[in-house]
């Protein structure tokens, strides 16, 4: 489907921000999926690029995605400007799962962050407790902190030091999982494969929910070429763009 630029602003250091309006199923949309876009034009054409959703704004027919810019396709995308036409295929994926009333807790990684916005969005109306726990680098990467802020109590960390919190995010988790007054029932986690892992070996054992949104190159991006597969635990084979991107904490092999 064609639709188009509505926005697209520089966040932070090579991070975008873009929204696209036009005709979307907007209310279709669970946080977590993404949209596969067509960068590049004629001869320059490339492969389709996968983009997570961070905001859907039915009510005014736009969403938002945010990017890093590492490539040609991504550095095609900053270059658009308003108005311009963008091709997308979308929402594909299987998204994360919002459950009522329960004790949640979202954490992100750098570029892992924006689907936990709308994810954030969904369960702040929905759950008894919401905490959030974010990771970068360096100030210089931060972006959206103020938006998550009006949502739920959020805890900066930069593995610099420079924002927030020395060090990883996986500190913020022990401490809650340490804490006897805090029953983390669903920890929702999009982010580096590291961070990832790390979340998986915290969990263990406990019988939590939520789970992992993963990050896979992908060619076709709707289960047709087998180009971007995990393991299970069960060491079956799933699809990132079809199976996924998320899985459970107990199905993913990370
Ligand atoms: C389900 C899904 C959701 C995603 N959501 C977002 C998002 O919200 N924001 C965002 O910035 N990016 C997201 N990505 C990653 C994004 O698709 C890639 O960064 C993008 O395709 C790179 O395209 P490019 O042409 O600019 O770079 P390329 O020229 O294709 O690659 C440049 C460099 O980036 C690496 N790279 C490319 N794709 C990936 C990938 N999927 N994982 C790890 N490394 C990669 C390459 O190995 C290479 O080193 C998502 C990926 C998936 C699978
Ligand atoms: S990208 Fe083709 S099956 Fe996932």
């Amino acid at each position: 489907m064609i639709l188009r630029v509505k926005k697209n602003l520089k966040l932070a250091d090579a991070i975008w921000q873009m929204e696209i309006e036009g005709d979307f199923p907007y209310n279709k949309v669970q946080a977590g999926q993404f949209i596969n876009i067509r960068v590049g034009q004629g001869h320059d054409h490339l492969l389709r690029r996968p983009i997570s959703i961070a905001e859907v704004r039915q009510d005014e027919g736009y969403l938002t995605i945010v990017y890093r810019v590492v490539g040609q396709g991504t550095k095609w995308l900053s270059r658009l400007e308003p108005d311009m036409p963008l091709d997308i295929l979308g929402p594909l994926g299987n998204g994360f799962t919002v459950e009522e009333g329960k004790y949640s807790l979202i954490v992100g990684g750098g570029i892992g962050i924006p689907p936990l916005y709308e994810l954030a969005k969904r369960l702040s109306a929905k759950v008894d407790r919401l905490d959030i726990i974010l990771g970068f680098r360096s100030e210089h990467d931060v972006f959206w902190i103020d938006r998550f802020k009006k949502l739920a109590s959020v805890d900066l960390f930069t593995e610099d030091g420079s924002l927030g919190t020395k060090g990883f995010v996986t500190k913020g988790i022990s401490e809650i999982l340490a804490d006897k007054e805090r029953h983390i029932e669903n920890i929702y986690a999009c982010g580096p494969i590291g961070m990832l892992s790390a979340i998986k070996g915290l969990i263990g054992k406990l019988q939590i929910g939520g789970g992992a949104s993963l990050e896979e190159r992908m060619a076709c991006g709707v289960g047709a070429c087998y180009g971007c597969t995990c393991m299970t635990t069960n060491r079956e084979s799933k699809r990132v763009c079809a199976d996924g991107p998320v899985f459970s904490w107990q199905e993913v092999d990370l």
